[in-house]
């Protein structure tokens, strides 16, 4: 299938936009952040800060001049769709726990689905000054150099990442069982703390695989589509195709991809 969207004038938007958005976000840190929480119950821990509204406010506009037709689902406000073929996925600060506390990994990420089908997507590291970018049918790439999965065959030769939900004292899906019967298995086990980081990982191969459950579709869609592109492996946790709406994610190599969603599952 072919699509509309023009891939040169995305990629440019996508690289200009996410770079900018990084650089507002830099303009914060740990002592001048006005820190927020999304949640009101006890214990509560999902927060959104000032570095959040600022990105998203920048990107928003940025697409609404550019493509004012298209439609946006983003983290931090919910906007009327208009039921353009065109959704764009906007996660204006992957990490804010971490980059709340100083914690150098954190990134924006940015996905355009065309008709249902994600066509281009970036994930920008503005510490490292890390882009990793991809377009349908053209290849995953890391600040213009093509990047692929790693070669991993077997779970104790592979580093994986994983996260866990905002939830997680309240839900008994808390991915605290799926942990300890995975981390006995392979070789190492991380919490990055962006997700969208912990794919395009997978999508370059310093990580081997990556799973979680309960993330939005701003976290992962710019993700899927780099790991796909880099020649890995997304599905949900019974192996089948998924997309951005999915309610438990696990990426890898491809190779390692059985042997994980087995370990995910099951002790033996
Ligand atoms: C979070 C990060 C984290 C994941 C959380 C996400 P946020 O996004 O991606 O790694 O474990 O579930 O919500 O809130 O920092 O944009
Ligand atoms: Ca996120
Ligand atoms: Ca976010």
């Amino acid at each position: 299938m072919t699509y509309k969207t023009d891939s040169k004038k995305i990629l440019e938007f996508l690289t200009r936009v996410t770079e900018e958005a990084g650089k507002r976000i830099l303009t914060y840190s740990k002592g001048n952040l006005g820190v927020t929480l999304k949640d009101n119950r006890p214990g509560a821990i999902d927060i959104v800060t000032d570095a959040d509204r600022a990105s998203e406010d920048f990107i928003l506009d940025a697409i609404n001049r550019e493509f004012p037709e298209h439609d946006i689902l983003t983290e931090e406000r919910s906007i009327e769709l208009k039921g353009s073929p065109w959704l764009w996925f906007v996660d204006p600060l992957d990490g804010t726990v971490n980059f709340a506390h100083g914690y150098p990994m954190f990134s924006v990420s940015l996905a355009l689905m065309e008709s249902g089908v994600l066509v281009a997507g970036m994930v920008h590291d503005p510490l490292k000054k890390e882009s990793f970018y991809a377009i349908k049918n053209s290849g995953a790439f890391l600040n213009g150099n093509p990047i692929h999965v790693s070669g991993a065959a077997r779970l104790p030769e592979s580093i994986l990442s994983t996260g866990f939900p905002y939830d997680k004292a309240y839900s008994p899906d808390n991915n605290i069982a799926e942990f300890s019967r995975v981390l006995l298995r392979v070789q190492g086990i991380r919490r990055g703390g962006s997700a969208a980081l912990d794919l395009a990982y997978v999508s370059c191969g310093r990580l081997d695989g990556f799973w979680e459950q309960k993330l939005k579709p701003w976290d992962m869609a710019a993700g899927m589509l780099l790991v796909q592109e880099a020649g890995g492996c997304v599905s949900d946790e019974s192996g089948n195709r998924t997309d951005p709406y999915t309610q438990f994610i696990v990426a890898t190599n491809g190779i390692i991809h059985d042997l994980l969603l087995q370990a995910i599952k099951s002790d033996s």
